[in-house]
């Protein structure tokens, strides 16, 4: 029987804790109450366990427990923020700033506005992939009423600068969403020191259940009905979001959280300190690669590289049997390409073509990382040996990307 590929795709989604699971089990059986039942015990049981994973969330981004909204996962409260403010406050302005490199529930929740007659502005990023605070207020007008910007990109890892920009939209009284499915607990991240008024989350990113997120809205926003509810119904969580708890997810997502809070930032400098293992070995050992997204501040479980010479369908197949890993592109799997935030950083497209977004994770060993240099490696270097450009090449004959 051949082995199980090593898992190296953490971004895409991580594996559920052992503890995180048991934590859960026993809300789906025994403590099966609906935390909406006032009437009796079970509904009890349920309802303090949904209070203890609010308040778990909420001490690992610095709000307060009532300050968070339990969603379906990130999309969802990447939807309910952008598509939620700009309803409720449509009499203010109807302009909104975001990235080019943004994940696509912002980019599209933002196009879903342009449908509508909303203005967007979508900031170009360095080479590096970084948004530049000062172009942030150059995009700022009178009739800005929200800027939405990542804490870590999800292809490249680049994390941006969110005190500067919250500093910006703070001074000039514009609502500040932050999409931080990504890194969180790994980066520093606290919602009052960089002036963030709503920020998404999301679970199965950080080694808790699929299907369970949440969105922090600052407490003088709720008092003045920012967000708009986008789902309507029963008038679950303070009537922002509509819909029967998930008592299990939210569980999981709370002891996610407080293992986050405990462990995430030693776990950030292993994870970062094998990537960077993985890194210099394949510098070392494969000519013509190029890494995407600045070295840091960076997400520590993140590694984008660029092959150059080789086919990148080609390297993904190649490199499948023995490592799950996913192009620069995978994140919007459903649309296969080019990816458009290597793109947005001015990276050509044959070197786009063949990338690959590595992303270690908390169960990712030193003797992984080997063994997937090693294959990495050996897959280049043998599709290389087929290539005519890289013959071209070897001949001293200059290549024209
Ligand atoms: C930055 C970012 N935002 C949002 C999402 C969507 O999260 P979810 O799967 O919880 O809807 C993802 C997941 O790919 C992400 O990486």
């Amino acid at each position: 029987m051949s082995k199980a590929p090593i898992y190296m795709d953490h971004h895409s989604t991580t594996p559920v804790d052992e503890r995180v699971l048991a934590t859960m089990l026993p809300y789906f059986v025994t403590r099966f109450g609906n935390a909406a039942s006032r009437t009796h015990a079970h509904g009890k049981v349920a309802r303090e366990a949904v209070e203890l994973g609010r308040a778990q969330v909420a001490g690992l981004v610095g709000a307060r427990p009532d300050e968070l909204i339990f969603t379906s996962g990130a999309t969802e409260s990447d939807n309910l923020a952008i598509l939620g403010v700009a309803q409720a406050r449509r009499q203010d302005g109807r302009h909104i700033v975001t990235a080019r490199t943004e994940h696509k529930a912002v980019l599209d929740s933002c196009v879903a506005l342009e449908r509508e007659g909303w203005r967007v502005t979508r900031l170009d990023v360095d080479a590096q992939g970084h948004i530049c605070p000062d172009a942030v207020a150059e995009a700022l007008t009178h009739e800005t009423v929200l800027v939405t910007v990542m804490l870590a990109n999800n292809e490249v890892g680049v994390v941006q600068d969110l005190a500067a920009i919250g500093a910006l939209t703070a001074e000039r009284d514009i609502l500040f969403h932050c999409d931080a499915a990504q890194g969180l607990g790994y980066l520093p991240f606290s919602v009052d020191d960089m002036h963030i008024d709503l920020a998404s989350f999301s679970a199965h990113k950080m080694y808790g259940p699929k299907g369970v997120g949440a969105l922090y809205v600052r407490q003088s926003l709720q008092a003045h009905g920012i967000p708009a509810a986008q789902m309507h119904g029963g008038g679950h969580e303070r009537g922002l979001r509509s819909g029967t708890l998930n008592v299990p997810g939210i569980v999981g997502f709370g002891a996610a959280a407080e293992i986050m809070r405990t462990e995430g930032r030693e776990e950030a400098a292993r994870l970062a300190s094998l990537r960077d293992m993985l890194k210099d070995r394949l510098f070392d050992e494969i000519q013509e690669v190029r890494l995407n997204g600045a070295a840091s501040p960076r997400h520590p479980g993140n590694l984008n590289l660029s092959f150059g010479y080789v086919d990148g369908a080609r390297l993904l197949l190649d490199l499948c049997e023995a490592v799950s890993v996913s192009s620069g592109s995978a994140c919007s799997s459903a649309e296969p390409g080019p990816s458009y935030v290597l793109e947005a950083m001015g990276v050509p497209k044959d070197w786009s073509a063949a990338s690959i977004r590595f992303g270690l994770g908390r169960h990712t060993t030193a003797a992984e990382v080997r063994t997937v240099a090693d294959t990495v490696i050996e897959v280049v270097r043998h599709l290389r040996e087929r290539s005519p450009l890289w013959a071209r090449r070897a001949r001293g004959k200059p290549i024209d990307w």
